[in-house]
């Protein structure tokens, strides 16, 4: 707990106004990812841990969103990063561009700009990457593989399996990207407690420390490496004064205007000078060469940020020429000068979106590493005016901290601040069905009736109720208004709502009037469009004559809920009257566009990961067993071979040195011939067959080097035990005289002396045998039984020690209650820690 406030205490937190508080119930762990294009940072809330950024094995804050295929073998973060220089087509990064895109998606031909990878359509019509002589993978398990890694790191970090996660997106994310990255953590072995914009995200991370007697309201500006968003958040006290809302009121966005664009520019830049330089080479055809500009483009983007020149350098770079040159940044932001405008645009477009202007706005908070370029906070500052810029949160990591906090919440198992969140769907939703009509016959075309189901800026975690009169199964088909991005399809999933006509004709036929479908359709928190049921609904009205049933029957024209009508919320409906009757119909899901992966495709992908995780696992434990072995072999040998003052040579005999150079010798042989094609076993066997020759020898060293200091506890405990006696005897003593009753009896006393004269007896012999013994050869007295002698002893004075008091007579204490109590100054007792008892009268 204190290492916990400690921890917040670095961001800025009052530990007391947090509340953290570890719930006595079984206590969960909640893990946050913020999965960028470059870097994914996670951050793990677990009680008994400091609340921090999840560290890799490098002990980066940082994790390089990248997987690499090395072989069979995969490889992840930097590892996976460094990689691309070397064998570009079997690096993967920026995917995050990828999930849930259509194969035919503008996003996809900008992707063959920065990235040599070769994508092929999947089945489903998204994308997936061949493994060059494997497999073709799909986008949602690579990304999977990555979410996967960081759910080891952080098990390993817990030190539990770790399950719950939330996940942040940005807030343009449509049901395809949200399916998708819902596929990926499910295959990764994770659950998804719910995913979160990113500005909502940050916002929660902003509100965390602050408190809000007036609201207020701030935008979120996020810049990263793939594109860049605007969150308008109204932040107030919530009803009860106690916490804090976070309200997103709306978002702007620009796909495709980031950090990687700049980077792209600039490898640009760079090409077209080595081109111009080394006329005829054409540097683009060269992937290696390519990956490599890349990387160096993203250092030189970085230096210019803080410098105004920058020289990019890069050795044989292709056919052996060298590669050296310097970049203005007047010259970088000549070629971005197109795109500058675009940087502030988002947050322009999410002001207009509500009513509020510039002078509404208290600041505008900066997060992402884009935002750390000058051309872009000189363009955001030009649009809102450099005083409402506001540096006050981490730029790479308040995303993932407001994820974890907002996780914590959920999950109910910290008490955190009370921080509600409502959050708003950036697309106008709407649903598409046919009229229902009555004439039949060739050429007679239903009309197809639109109606907005949820209008852009709608509140998530709502439902709603559509009403229909139907006499037939329908469907219904959700769409966005119009395409969400360049070649994204509007449709994204169609609901069909089954058995109308049955249901309808028995509830009929019992007397029910005015029967309505009503379809329950649901946003949730994390974004997702869903139906969750549909059902006849009859209203079993007092008209019980045979015109009412028949009106009921035909259905009440002059019914007030008109066909598709919205009603919303459901909960604020009337409620049913008892006689109310409804029947359950089914609502089959079918998916007409980009589907997300099917159960059975997931739970194959699962095994598949699971199985290389395992694969993996038990190729490093071969490796770490081979390398043990060898390691030991040689050690050995140079003892062996190395100086006769070694404790070891002194600790062994001629005969047990020779027994161990033949086993040694021969185990070195085996593992030259073997080391390849054996397996864990075979090494622990190996190594477990020289060690039996060598642990008596390590034995007998270990008991030289323990017995002095065992020796002297015995003899401790005898001293006391003697010091306790002859007190004790002289209390009994003055105790006959006084005729006063004692805390010990005579035989008491005896019985202990018995002990410790034993005690020393044996020491004694067993000592004096000792001195006789030679170093290489086995103790004649082994510390461990003399620990327990010792401890046999310790036992009996402590017994005694902590024996309670005799009763005084009744009728001098009838009347003291604390007589018959614990004694008020019981002797410390054994402490936790294998802290010995301390005697009262210990000197
Ligand atoms: C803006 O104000 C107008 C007039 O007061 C109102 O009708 C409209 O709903 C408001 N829009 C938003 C997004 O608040
Ligand atoms: C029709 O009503 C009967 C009696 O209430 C019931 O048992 C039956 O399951 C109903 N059928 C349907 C399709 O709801
Ligand atoms: C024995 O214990 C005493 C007192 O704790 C200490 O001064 C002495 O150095 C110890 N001797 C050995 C051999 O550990
Ligand atoms: C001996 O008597 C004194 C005085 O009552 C007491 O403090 C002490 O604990 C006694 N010692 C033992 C070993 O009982």
């Amino acid at each position: 707990m204190r290492g916990l406030c400690q921890r917040l205490v670095l961001f800025g937190a009052l530990c007391l106004s947090l509340g953290f508080y570890v719930a006595p119930a079984a206590a969960a762990t909640v893990l946050a990812i913020d999965y960028g294009a470059d870097f994914m940072k996670a951050s793990l809330m677990k009680p008994g841990l400091p609340f921090d950024i999840l560290l890799n094995k490098d002990s980066k804050r940082k994790i390089h969103s990248s997987v690499a295929w090395k072989g069979e073998e995969r490889l992840f973060g930097q590892d996976a990063y460094s990689l691309a220089t070397r064998y570009p087509k079997d690096t993967y990064s920026s995917l995050k561009y990828l999930l849930g895109v259509p194969a035919n998606a503008d996003v996809v031909s900008y992707f063959a700009n920065i990235s040599p990878v070769t994508l092929v359509a999947s089945s489903r019509y998204t994308l997936g990457i061949p493994k060059p002589g494997g497999r073709t993978w799909d986008i949602e398990e690579l990304v999977a593989m990555q979410l996967a890694y960081i759910r080891q790191l952080a098990s390993d970090t817990a030190g539990e399996p770790v399950r719950d996660v939330v996940v942040t997106v940005p807030p343009y994310y449509t049901q395809f990207e949200r399916d998708a990255i819902a596929d990926a953590v499910e295959i990764a072995g994770l659950k998804l407690l719910t995913l979160i914009n990113d500005g909502t995200a940050v916002a929660i991370n902003y509100a965390m420390t602050r408190s809000f007697a007036e609201p207020e309201h701030h935008i979120i500006f996020d810049s990263g490496a793939s594109s860049t968003r605007a969150t308008i958040v109204a932040f107030s006290a919530d009803a009860k004064g106690r916490g804090t809302q976070v309200q997103v009121k709306s978002v702007g966005y620009n796909r495709l205007i980031g950090g990687t664009e700049l980077t792209r520019r600039l490898r640009d830049i760079l090409i077209g000078d080595f081109m111009k330089k080394n006329g005829g080479v054409d540097v683009r055809q060269d992937k290696k060469a390519m990956a490599r500009l890349w990387k160096e483009a993203d250092r030189v983007k970085g230096i210019l940020s803080a410098n105004t020149e920058a020289t990019a350098t890069i050795e044989s770079l292709i056919d052996d020429i060298d590669f050296k040159t310097k970049v203005l940044r007047t010259q970088f932001e000549a070629v971005c000068k197109d795109i500058e405008d675009a940087f502030a645009t988002p947050l322009i477009e999410a002001l207009s979106n509500t009513n509020l202007s510039m002078k509404d706005i208290k600041s505008v908070v900066l997060f992402g590493g884009n935002t750390r370029v000058p051309m872009v906070r000189r363009n955001l500052e030009a649009v809102v005016g450099e005083g409402k810029i506001a540096v006050n949160v981490n730029a790479d990591e308040a995303a993932v901290l407001g994820a974890a906090l907002h996780g914590a919440s959920l999950s109910r198992q910290f008490r955190t601040k009370d921080i509600k969140v409502i959050d708003v769907l950036p697309y106008d939703v709407q649903v598409a069905y046919e009229a229902e009509t009555k004439a039949t016959g060739p050429g007679v075309r239903p009309r197809t009736i639109h109606s907005i189901a949820f209008p852009a800026g709608s509140k998530t975690g709502t439902r709603k109720t559509l009403s229909f009169k139907r006499h037939s199964d329908f469907s219904l088909a959700f769409q966005y208004k119009s395409e969400p991005a360049p070649q994204f399809p509007v449709e994204f999933l169609e609901a069909r709502v089954e058995g109308v006509a049955e249901a309808l004709t028995n509830m009929s036929t019992s007397g029910a009037s005015d029967l309505t479908i009503k379809v329950t359709i649901a946003l949730s928190e994390s974004g997702f469009v869903s139906v969750p049921e549909a059902i006849v609904y009859a209203d079993f009205k007092d008209d019980s004559s045979i015109a009412g049933m028949l009106k009921g029957f035909f259905g009440d024209k002059g019914d007030k809920v008109a066909e598709g009508e919205v009603q919303e919320p459901m909960k604020e409906q009337t409620p049913r009257k008892p006689k109310d009757v409804t029947i359950p119909l089914k609502v089959p899901i079918k998916y007409t566009s980009v589907a997300p992966m099917a159960l059975e495709n997931k739970r194959e992908a699962r095994t598949r990961l699971n199985d290389m995780e395992t694969k993996e696992l038990s190729a490093s434990m071969r490796e770490e067993q081979r390398n043990g072995l060898e390691g030991y072999i040689y050690r050995t040998r140079d003892i062996l071979e190395g100086s006769q003052d070694h404790p070891f040579m002194q600790c062994s005999q001629e005969s047990e040195r020779t027994a161990l150079k033949q086993k040694l010798e021969e185990v070195a042989k085996w593992f030259h011939d073997h080391q390849d094609t054996a397996d864990t076993k075979d090494f622990i066997e190996k190594r477990l067959s020289i060690q039996s020759i060598e642990n008596p020898i390590q034995h007998r060293y270990q008991e030289i080097v323990d017995f002095p200091e065992v020796l002297n506890n015995s003899q401790k405990w005898n001293f006391h035990t003697r010091m306790f006696l002859t007190e004790a005897r002289q209390n009994l003593t003055e105790e006959e005289k006084t005729g006063t009753q004692g805390k010990y009896t005579i035989e008491e006393l005896n019985e202990l002396e018995q002990t410790l004269r034993e005690h020393e007896a044996w020491l004694h012999v067993n000592v004096e045998k000792q001195r006789t013994v030679k170093h290489n050869e086995d103790p004649a007295i082994e510390t461990k039984e003399m620990k327990e002698r010792a401890d046999k002893l310790e036992l009996h004075l402590k017994r005694l020690v902590q024996k309670k008091p005799p009763r005084r007579r009744a009728t001098s204490s009838a009347s003291d209650p604390s007589s018959t109590a614990e004694p008020s100054a019981t002797p410390p007792t054994q402490a936790d820690g294998g802290e010995k008892v301390h005697l009262h009268e210990e000197l």
